[in-house]
């Protein structure tokens, strides 16, 4: 651990000094355009399955309309809402029906033989939910990087401090550990200071969220795999309304479908850097320096797709244990809790790797004296 934290830190150090003596302006000349193709192959290596090329035909307003509220309703804090009344489109069904999940020992039950054209119906479904809650998230609620923007929208629940206490240690120890070869090396305080605040009240948001949607599905009856569903839905909202405030921090354009496509990456990150992450972030490089053209609709579209699809089936695994293991009463939430706030948190943190600037040659705010931010939390 010792060692691992050293190594950690000589990087740190390292990438300051690159940093401060402008050695990445020699980097940054030499990078070359960046190449999008490459990108879509690698997420189809990740997420492998068969896309038809046309989308599948249907109504899907409904569905669209039902995943905006339910993601204005879990951004404001008010996930208990989402339950008064539940109609569920019938799409959200059959994506619902079809999610598999584990039994607690690794296996999985009920697994679900597709036929081709159900499978592309689930995708196209996914992708309407994914886009239904990139466009709603920050309508109604701004981004939370002051306690002040948050504490009107967070999620009301009982046993608040006590998960409070143990969430805010544990989360900074164990995931920073985790992370720190991740870490952003900027000298932009702006940018940590607000990245950090966004970063440590969506994971609140997303761990109480899914304590009071269990409490509500269970005290209005819901199907377990609808609420299962909602579950995903809910932690993605929060981590979309996260990460957009984290790119626009680094002045990234979210209505820019490119920008879109970068910030559903990191949420398919599952908060682990890997390959995929390494080429996000040179996405996210080349879209800040405007090194990039020729990107096809198409090309994003596919990308899209995929982590839509992953998104709902990725999370499904997560939340089959975690429903299990609410069927012990306090210890089931704290995990909840515990889990969906760290994994928000770990895909913020990979986030805020992904849109770190990088500093101007005029700037003149750089200070030698100050090391880089050792990435604590202060409220
Ligand atoms: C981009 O990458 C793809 C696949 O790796 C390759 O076939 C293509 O030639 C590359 N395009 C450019 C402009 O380098
Ligand atoms: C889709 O269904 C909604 C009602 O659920 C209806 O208002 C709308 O007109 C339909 N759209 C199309 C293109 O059929
Ligand atoms: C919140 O949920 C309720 C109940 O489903 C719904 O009537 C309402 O429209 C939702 N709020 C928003 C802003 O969509
Ligand atoms: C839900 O339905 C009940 C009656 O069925 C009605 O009284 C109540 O106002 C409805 N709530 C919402 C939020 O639409
Ligand atoms: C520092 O970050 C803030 C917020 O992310 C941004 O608005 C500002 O332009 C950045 N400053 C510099 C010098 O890059």
């Amino acid at each position: 651990m010792a060692t691992y934290y050293s190594i950690a830190l000589y990087l740190q150090v390292l990438s300051f000094l690159i940093m401060t003596f402008g050695i990445i302006k020699v980097s940054t000349e030499l990078h070359k355009e960046f190449n999008i193709t490459q990108l879509l192959e690698i997420v189809q290596a990740e997420f492998d399955f068969t896309i038809a090329n046309e989308g599948v035909k249907g109504n899907f307003s409904e569905l669209h309309d039902w995943s905006s509220s339910i993601a204005i309703n879990c951004t404001k804090g008010e996930a208990f809402r989402v339950y008064e009344n539940l109609t569920t489109p019938d799409n959200a069904m059959k994506l619902a029906s079809h999610i598999e999940i584990p039994d607690g020992q690794g296996d999985v039950s009920g697994q679900y033989i597709y036929t081709a054209s159900e499978k592309q119906m689930d995708i196209q479904s996914a992708n309407i939910i994914l886009d239904a809650i990139y466009e709603s998230v920050d309508k109604e609620v701004p981004y939370f990087r002051t306690e002040e923007e948050f504490s009107p929208n967070a999620p009301r629940y009982a046993p608040l401090q006590i998960i409070l206490d143990s969430l805010a240690i544990r989360s900074t120890q164990v995931v920073d550990t985790y992370l720190s070869s991740s870490a952003c090396t900027t000298n932009n305080e702006t940018f940590h200071k607000f990245a950090d605040r966004s970063i440590f009240y969506n994971s609140l948001s997303a761990g109480l969220s899914s304590t009071v949607l269990n409490h509500a599905s269970k005290s209005f009856g819901v199907d377990m795999k609808i609420n299962v569903l909602i579950n995903i839905m809910s932690a993605i909202a929060i981590q979309i309304h996260m990460v957009k405030s984290i790119a626009s921090l680094a002045n990234l354009d979210t209505n820019d479908d490119a920008v879109r496509a970068l910030i559903y990456l990191c949420i398919a990150s599952d908060g682990v850097k890997n390959s995929m992450t390494e080429t996000t972030k040179e996405f996210a490089k080349a879209l800040m320096q405007n090194l990039i053209s020729n990107i096809h609709d198409s090309t994003l579209a596919a990308i899209n797709k995929r982590v839509a699809m992953k998104l709902f089936t990725r999370v499904a695994e997560n939340k089959g244990i975690i429903n299990l293991a609410s069927a012990i009463p306090f210890v089931g939430e704290l995990v909840t809790l515990i889990s969906d706030s760290l994994t928000t948190y770990s895909i913020g943190k990979i986030a805020k790797y992904v849109f770190c600037p990088f500093e101007d040659d005029n700037q003149d705010t750089i200070k030698l004296s100050s090391p880089p931010y050792p990435g604590n939390i202060e409220l």
